[in-house]
Order: C-alpha cells, then structure tokens, then sequence
C-alpha cells in the first residue's frame, strides 16, 4: 500500500459517519441519474470502484443482477454492508481493494462505475486503465466526478482549498482531461453531461472532514478571495442575507459514460 493511501484511508476513516450523512452523497435525484446513464437491462455485473458508503453500489443493485463496491477504507465499507443488510439487499457485496490495482480478471463487469473518487487517487490513468481492464467488451464504464477549470493557475486554486480541508485530495482534473484519460484508454465516448447542482454549504463540509481550525479559517480566508475576485472558477456564493458563515462553493459536476468496444 502506498503512503498516500495510508493519507485517504486515515481521512476518509475519520469523516466516514458525517461524510455518510451529507446531503451532496444521499441525494436520490443525483444517484437516480447517475444509474439511469448506464441503461441497466438488469442482469448486468456491476462494480463500484471506490464505493465509500455505497449509495451508488445500492442504487445498482435494486436495478442490476449484482453489484460489487470495492474501497480502501474499512470504515466506509461497513457503512455500506450494514445499510445493505438492513434494507434486504442480497445481491451487493463489499470488499477492500484498490481501485489502481483491482482485485478481478478482466472482462468481469457489464457496468465500471466511480463516483465523486477521481480527484483522490494519485494515478488517475492508472484506476481509468483497471476500470476498462475489469469491464467486459460491450460494456459500460461510468464516471461521475467534480472537474476543475481548464486554466492552470485555477484549478491550481481550487486544489489549494481542496487540500486544506481533505489531506486526501490529490488533483481534480479539467473536463478536457477527464476525457483525454477515458479516450487513451480505448474507450469511446458515449454521452457527457454537466451539471452544477453540488453546492455542499462550507461549514458543513469543512465539519465533515474535522478540518483543524487553522487550517479552515485558511479556506475560508481562500474561499473568501474567490469569491471576491473569481480566482478558481468554482463560483463560490453567499445566500441572500450575505452571512459569511452560510457562503457556499458551487462546484460543478461532469458524469460520462463510455462503452468499451469489442474491436
Ligand atoms: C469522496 S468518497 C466517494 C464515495 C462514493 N463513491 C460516493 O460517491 O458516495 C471517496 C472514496 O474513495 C475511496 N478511495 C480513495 N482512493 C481509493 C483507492 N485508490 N482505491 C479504492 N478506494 C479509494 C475513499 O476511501 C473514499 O471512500
């Protein structure tokens, strides 16, 4: 295992519970959308790279013969198992596993699919290339994730706050870049939608990774000058009454699928 997933797994064991509870991850419309990209017929093998609490992996399940949600973080995948069993699901299964090493055969999955994950992993090109490794001919890979503005400098901004509140964040990647990665790995772009319904509010989202003190008043301090003189591309904005405690940040999502084609 390497170092920087030592840093996801510490993070995302920390804020599992708050980060299970948030509204940005339960919300059904997104998830339903997300599920209604991939055109079940509902025999499909799916598996959810990076699952966390396994909202996505569930979701699949009420449409898919079987799902499989792999992560590196036991506290997540607990989550997910518990909430399964309860709600009756007995076609979904949790296992740890790294997504830039997948524990599979290729041409295993009718559906790939990863949410919200992309911009934690130090080898993007690297978990792209497993998802269509493990993703039989004919099959669908699915990703769903924020993406960074195509300017350098902006996106670098963006990955500053990022980081302060998420040592597990490594780089979210322009919408360019998303799909350079998807297209270098063979695969062939079928649909790509944007949208910019994820608007987490700050304090809630700097509570839920327990950012130290020091270090949020350093996003808001950034997040503050953002919104001052639009220096990350995210369109940070404030409620009506302009309560700085209620700011919030826009970002703006991408989901794509792709088919994996047989010649
Ligand atoms: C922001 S959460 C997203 C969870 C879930 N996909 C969702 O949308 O609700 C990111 C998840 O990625 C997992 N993760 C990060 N790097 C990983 C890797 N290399 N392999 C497997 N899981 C990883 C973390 O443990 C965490 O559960």
């Amino acid at each position: 295992m390497t170092q920087h997933n030592d840093v996801v797994r510490e993070s995302f064991t920390t804020q599992a519970k708050a980060f299970a509870s948030n509204p940005w991850v339960t919300n059904e419309e997104r998830i339903r959308r997300l599920v209604a990209s991939a055109r079940l017929q509902g025999n499909e093998r799916v598996l959810d790279i990076a699952t966390g609490p396994g909202y996505i992996a569930e979701a699949f399940a009420r449409a898919a013969r079987e799902v499989i949600g792999v992560d590196l973080t036991a506290a997540m995948l607990a989550i997910g198992e518990e909430r399964t069993k309860q709600n009756g699901l007995s076609n979904v299964s949790f296992r740890m596993g790294d997504a830039q090493n997948l524990p599979f055969e290729r041409e295993n999955f009718d559906v790939v699919v990863c949410r919200l994950a992309l911009h934690h992993m130090q080898g993007p090109r690297r978990v792209v290339g497993e998802m269509t490794r493990v993703c039989r001919a004919g099959g669908t890979v699915l990703v769903e994730d924020i993406f960074a503005s195509e300017h350098a400098e902006r996106a670098e901004y963006q990955d500053r706050w990022e980081k302060l509140r998420d040592p597990s964040h490594v780089r979210v990647l322009p919408l360019s870049e998303h799909l350079r990665l998807f297209r270098e790995a063979g695969l062939e772009t079928d649909a790509v939608k944007t949208f910019d319904d994820l608007c987490p509010e700050v304090e809630r989202w700097l509570a839920t990774t327990k950012a130290p003190p020091e270090r949020a008043a350093e996003v808001r301090r950034l997040l503050e000058e953002d919104l001052a003189r639009d220096l990350s591309g995210t369109r940070p904005f404030q409620d009506a009454d302009g309560d700085p405690d209620w700011a919030q940040v826009q970002v703006t999502g991408l989901t794509v699928s792709y088919s994996k084609q047989s010649t």
